[in-house]
């Protein structure tokens, strides 16, 4: 029990963050000064009570502890019940063609917290280390942010790892929030649904709006 309310807690965090840096990231819309101005505005936040950059590195040590403490549930938890089934891989079942249990949810939840973790190192060494700079390097973020989606290949590294995004929000919302007991009826099952869907929806969709608005040309 602790360890999914660690790994329910820790995901709702990390939900926290990714709707906060999505709204953020519709700052492209409004234009370079407004954006660059948001990304220094992140540094200076705080100050002077805060050392520069101070609110950020708290963010940042939050973040890699919920990262953490999510991948520490997620692996102690699958191999408690590798254990519990004496070793064998899956629940043996006649319904599916490989003959071992594949629930949808186990599919999307491992799968997709497998493909995230490999984008968001990705995204670090692109957008934050600038290691790596697809469409050209530059010192303003808002460029880079331009220059990286004016490559096609890039937007659909982007698609691909928002839509496991998407699918691992949808599922692993409704499972924190039933870990943390709001499952308690059918009417609020069906809420819970309604919320799970639409907190996924607005993350996917808000994501992908600056790159394929730059994509198409319509943010220069
Ligand atoms: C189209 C989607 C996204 C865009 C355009 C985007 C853009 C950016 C940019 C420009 C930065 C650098 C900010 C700065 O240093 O001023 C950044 C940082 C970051 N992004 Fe994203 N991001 C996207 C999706 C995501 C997703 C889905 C995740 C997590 C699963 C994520 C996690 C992070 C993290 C952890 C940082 C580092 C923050 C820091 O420590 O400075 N991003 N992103």
């Amino acid at each position: 029990m602790a360890l999914k309310a660690l790994m329910a807690v820790s995901g709702l965090i990390m939900i926290g963050y990714l709707l906060a840096h999505m709204y953020g990231n519709l700052k492209v819309f409004a234009g370079q000064a407004s954006f660059d101005g948001y990304a220094e505005h992140l540094r200076t936040l705080g100050e002077p009570i805060l050392p520069h950059a101070g609110l950020l590195w708290i963010i940042r040590v939050v973040l890699l502890a919920a990262v953490l403490g999510h991948a520490y549930s997620a692996f102690s938890l699958w191999s408690r019940a590798h254990k519990a089934r004496g070793g064998s891989k899956r629940y043996q079942t006649s319904k599916s063609k490989l003959g071992v249990q594949r629930s949808y949810a186990s599919f999307t939840l491992r799968w997709g917290g497998v493909v995230i973790l490999l984008f968001v190192i990705f995204h670090l060494l692109h957008f934050t280390w600038n290691t790596i700079h697809p469409g050209g390097a530059a010192d303003s973020p808002y460029v880079r942010v331009v220059n990286g989606f004016s490559v096609w290949w890039v937007v659909l590294a982007y698609t691909l790892a928002m839509v496991a995004v998407g699918f691992h929000l949808r599922h692993g919302m409704w499972s924190a929030l039933t870990t943390l007991g709001a499952n308690t009826s059918a009417i609020a099952r069906h809420r819970l649904n309604l919320l799970a869907y639409a907190v996924a929806g607005v993350v996917t969709i808000g994501f992908l709006l600056p790159p394929y608005s730059i994509l198409l040309g319509l943010v220069t």
